[in-house]
């Protein structure tokens, strides 16, 4: 996968590039990363990339130019053999403005060939560019930081996670919280069986790969009604495509029963 990235703040990537499932994967070439610096491109002697906003109000807005030169440049760093029937990469604005991030939108992102993630700062960037450039606009959450590098990452860390061959455990993604049927994640254990009086649960133990994946199920579904009940609601099941099975639907009536106790 090929993915540009245009920030004023192309160091801050190294947090991706130096450590990591991230790294190994940019070092086996299963994705690309090309930083881009609307400051190269800024046309003016002092290199500024951002004016006042029109209008008035605090802070400052990333001007129209040097961005959409920087866009440029970006796609055609991700271009790749250039044949007419090659997909445009869609350009993503990390933006609190955007559709929150979710594991489905992180799985469909996934398997694009190339992706453009466009950073803002200050106040934002000038709107005719989000009319006019960006495809898809993403937020983190319902939060406000400083701009868009921290969710460029965030969104690169769990894209570069299902890229194929970038964890040691080939499964290992396809168990995450989120991922599959949507259930948070199950709980671990390592060595040893007994640490300052706490047990290991001993179907764990017990080589009976049955028990394990059905206690397995219990304990993602108890998780999941115990700290995101949302995630349960019919409409929400619905909205995902999830059906629950014959299974799950005895062990959620029967832990409902247990916290109504
Ligand atoms: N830039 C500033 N806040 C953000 C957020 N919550 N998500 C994405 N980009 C942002």
């Amino acid at each position: 996968m090929r993915v540009s990235v245009v920030t004023l703040f192309p160091e801050m990537f190294t947090a991706l590039t130096d450590s990591g499932i991230t790294r190994r994967a940019v070092e086996r070439h299963l994705l690309s990363l090309a930083l881009v610096n609307p400051r190269d491109y800024a046309g003016n002697k002092h290199g500024s990339v951002d004016d006042k906003p029109y209008g008035g109000g605090p802070g400052m807005v990333m001007s129209v130019a040097p961005l959409r030169s920087a866009l440029q440049v970006a796609r055609l760093a991700v271009e790749g053999s250039g044949k007419a029937q090659e997909k445009k990469p869609k350009v993503v604005y990390l933006t609190p403005q955007g559709q929150p991030l979710k594991q489905p939108l992180v799985e469909s992102l996934a398997k694009e060939e190339s992706l453009v993630l466009l950073c803002g700062r200050y106040e934002g960037i000038d709107e005719r560019v989000v009319e006019s450039d960006v495809d898809l606009e993403v937020s983190l959450g319902d939060y406000v930081i400083s701009g868009g590098e921290l969710a460029a990452m965030v969104l690169l860390d769990a894209i570069i996670r299902l890229q194929p061959g970038a964890l040691g455990d080939e499964n290992s993604a396809g168990q995450d919280s989120f991922s599959g049927r949507g259930w948070l994640d199950y709980p671990h254990f390592t060595r040893p069986e007994t640490i300052d009086g706490q047990d290991v649960p001993a179907v764990l133990l017990s080589g009976d790969h049955a028990a394990i994946a059905s206690w397995r199920l219990e304990q993602a579904l108890k998780k999941t009604l115990l700290k995101r009940p949302d995630l349960l609601e019919p409409q929400v099941l619905k909205n995902s495509g999830v059906e629950l099975s014959k299974q799950e639907i005895e062990i959620v009536a029967r832990l409902q029963a247990d916290l109504n106790d």
